[in-house]
């Protein structure tokens, strides 16, 4: 048998740099309560959410990805030609081919980087990280882009109370590249497709070009906060140890940005420690299910509450069900 070579591996990965933009409408709670029957004050105690973000009608999932690799690559100090890999996740793009992410190469200059996009809703963003590391340390990349984008609202419903009211519009991206040291804590990621019910499309799109009605968003609010709420505590807490460090050690707790009641809930069964940094973006920008983390990460930046070099725990999870789970060092 002839002998071939394969790619020689790398031995460390790590997010090199992080940016992100969000709809640049504010949408307050006010303006959406009426068709829901629901209150500023309602939405604020069960969610946290104050504002939500919202694009405007010639924005979409390809120009919000645009706005935040600009800014992933500047913070990262790499440049678009230096890109070989670039992964777009998303869930409300509107065309099954081509991948949105070819084009977001093209439009930074990526071009000829592989681009890619992928599904995995709120857990998207994680999915896409543990991918870049995979695809760094094992040579078939060297500088991977990852975005998770999201147009929410070109899914919401007025008047439906389960979910539209959290959601929101942006995208957040991450440059990974070689690292002098471990970067990325091993990626505990996973899905459970007998509970596809729990969050989805009211159509598929062919029974919605049938019937003539847009699809969508619906969730069973209540099983999904369970679920997040106790089982991705396991999740993390496997993140942490695979990572080999423990809760004492983490300085910033990035969850997805689904609820303040969850997150919260969160904290409290890590037992994570008193000060920490943790992503409460939410309020201001709702949900944006796969650019939710980015888009707290960057936030913390921005308020100065996490540093170079600083542990983050972040944890994607919803529809799917799907969930992601790493212990990162901060660019
Ligand atoms: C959606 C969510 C905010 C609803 O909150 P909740 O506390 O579970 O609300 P419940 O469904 O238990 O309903 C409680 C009461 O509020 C009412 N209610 C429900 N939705 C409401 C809304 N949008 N506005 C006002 N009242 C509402 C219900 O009718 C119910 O009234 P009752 O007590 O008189 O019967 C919450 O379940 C949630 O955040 N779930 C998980 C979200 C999530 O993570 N989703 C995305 C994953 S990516």
């Amino acid at each position: 048998m002839t002998t071939i070579k394969q790619a020689p591996v790398t031995a460390h990965s790590r997010v090199l740099g992080i940016g992100g933009v969000r709809g640049e409408n504010v949408v307050s709670n006010d303006d959406i309560v009426g068709p829901i029957d629901s209150s500023d004050e309602w939405i604020q105690q069960r969610t946290g959410i104050v504002t939500r973000r919202r694009a405007g009608a010639d924005v979409d999932v390809i120009d919000l990805s645009e706005a935040a690799a600009r800014l992933a690559l500047e913070h990262a100090g790499i440049s678009a030609e230096q890109l070989d890999t670039v992964i777009v996740s998303t869930v409300t793009y509107f065309r099954q081919t081509p991948a949105a992410a070819t084009q977001v190469a093209d439009r930074i200059g990526a071009t000829p980087a592989a681009a890619y996009d992928i599904s995995a809703a709120c857990a998207g963003y994680t999915y896409g990280i543990a991918q870049a590391d995979a695809l760094v340390r094992s040579g078939a990349a060297q500088y991977v882009l990852v975005i998770g984008a999201e147009k929410m609202s070109d899914f919401i419903d007025p008047t439906d109370r389960s979910i539209s009211f959290l959601l929101g519009d942006g995208a957040g991206a991450a440059v990974v590249g070689p690292s002098d040291f471990p970067g990325i804590g091993p990626s505990v990621w996973g899905a459970d497709g007998s509970r596809a019910d729990l969050i989805y499309q009211t159509e598929d799109w062919r029974s919605a070009l049938k019937s003539g009605t847009w699809p969508t968003l619906r969730q069973e609010g209540q099983s999904v906060f369970k679920w997040a709420s106790f089982q991705m505590v396991d999740v993390a807490r496997k993140a942490i140890e695979a990572a080999g460090v423990t809760a004492e050690d983490i300085r910033a707790f990035i969850p997805h940005q689904a609820n303040m009641r969850i997150i919260d809930q969160m904290i409290k069964q890590l037992k994570l420690p008193d000060g920490i940094a943790v992503g409460r973006d939410i309020a201001e920008t709702g949900n944006t299910s796969a650019a939710s983390i980015p888009l707290a990460t960057e936030r913390l930046y921005r308020d100065g509450q996490v540093h170079s070099g600083d542990l983050a725990l972040q944890i994607g999870f919803g529809a799917g069900l799907a969930y992601g789970a790493q212990v990162i060092v901060l660019p």
